[in-house]
């Protein structure tokens, strides 16, 4: 079946058309219009600001979707879109965008969680080896947690971040260090730079919650600890304000940030897998694109676990995008009966944006 989903949860206009069958998954298209140089500006995405970019966006990059797919409306059998966790505003413009399309072109349209589609981009090249359980490492700018997963689409969450989430401590990181925004895959570059400098790390940041006993994580303090740092080496070095901080420093202190990070996550996601029995890991968000963070949890539980299957998203589907979404209402979609399947014609009267969506109301 081809699935046309729309995502719009934060600062990307995405939507991509997908044709699933069983495990065949083919991406047809999946076109991202991002926002992020605009919001750069303002340190973070602006809601009202995004809202009024994906309304603009949201033709020229529905029209490259069904182009690029060589798809018309007649071929698509099914809408999905993201009706939260985000930015009302944000989730509001593919909400509508998705009910209108649902109305005029009478198609059954389904409503999916933002979490959910970034777990499921693990399926779109691995649906073949993940075999359950599955232990799920959510890893984006609004979450942090550890989802197990008994079956398709049941969700039970068995930790997670009591403060700031991992991306969240990237970009406020960056912000200290006067990086700019996003500051992941810029403190990523930065800590590779020093890796590759051969150097010893004399900085030592804490590992907040490490040996807490349980599954759930804290990065503020990682975070506060930054801060003290920075203000401690610029009184040192008895830089004035508007002095920047030598580069040298800047790459020291991402190296030991990320390294505190990706350890403290490496360590729970096991302890986590142990207890559980998985038998695949999947790493899911944005923070999934961190190279530091896949290579260590790859070496890891290929060390402790050899049998374990480790999944983690294409890179291109790592950060928001709607090909993802696609692959989530697929399964989803398999999992309905015969009469819900024809409610879902109802959709463009009963599908919602709603900002603090959780996910495990979604457990079976
Ligand atoms: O999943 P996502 O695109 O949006 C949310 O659902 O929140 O994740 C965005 C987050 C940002 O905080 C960004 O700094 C982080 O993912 N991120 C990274 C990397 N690329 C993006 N964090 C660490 N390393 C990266 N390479
Ligand atoms: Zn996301």
């Amino acid at each position: 079946m081809n699935i046309l989903a729309i995502e719009t949860s934060c600062d990307e206009t995405a939507a991509s058309i997908v044709d699933i069958n069983q495990n065949n998954i083919t991406v047809k298209s999946s076109v991202i219009s991002s926002q992020v140089h605009l919001h750069a500006q303002w340190g973070g995405v602006v809601p009202n600001l995004a809202a009024r970019e994906h309304t603009k966006n949201m033709i020229p990059v529905l029209t490259e979707t069904f182009t690029t797919a060589h798809a018309q409306k007649d071929n698509i059998d099914l809408i999905a879109v993201t009706h939260g966790p985000g930015l009302i505003p944000a989730l509001l413009s593919g909400v509508s965008t998705a009910k209108s399309l649902a109305y005029i072109w009478r198609k059954p349209l389904i409503g999916i969680h933002h979490i959910e589609g970034h777990i499921y981009a693990n399926w779109i090249e691995n649906s073949r080896q993940i075999a359950f359980p599955v232990l799920a490492l959510v890893v984006s700018g609004g979450h942090t947690q550890l989802v197990l997963m008994h079956d398709h689409c049941t969700y039970e969450i068995i930790g997670q971040t009591q403060d700031d989430a991992v991306g969240e401590a990237f970009d406020k990181v960056a912000r200290l260090l006067a990086l700019g925004y996003p500051g992941g895959p810029i403190i990523s570059e930065r800590a590779q730079k020093f890796e590759d400098s051969g150097q010893k790390n004399d900085i030592t940041l804490p590992r907040p919650m490490e040996n807490s006993g349980d599954y759930n994580f804290s990065f503020s303090g990682i975070k506060t600890a930054v801060l003290y740092l920075v203000n401690e080496y610029r009184k040192k070095a008895e830089l004035k304000n508007n002095d920047h901080l030598p580069q040298d420093f800047i790459d020291a202190t991402a190296h030991a940030f990320q390294r505190s990070v990706v350890e403290v996550l490496t360590k729970k996601t096991l302890k986590a897998a142990k207890q559980y029995n998985i038998k695949t890991i999947v790493l899911a968000g944005g923070v999934s694109a961190n190279m530091q963070l896949r290579e260590n949890l790859k070496k890891q539980i290929n060390k402790q676990f050899p049998d374990v299957f480790f999944s983690t998203p294409p890179i291109a589907y790592c950060l928001d995008n709607a090909a993802m979404i696609a692959v989530a209402a697929y399964y989803r979609y398999k999992t309905l009966s015969k009469n819900d399947i024809v409610k879902l014609f109802d959709g463009w009267k009963s599908v919602n944006a709603k900002a603090n969506r959780p996910l495990n109301i979604l457990t079976k």
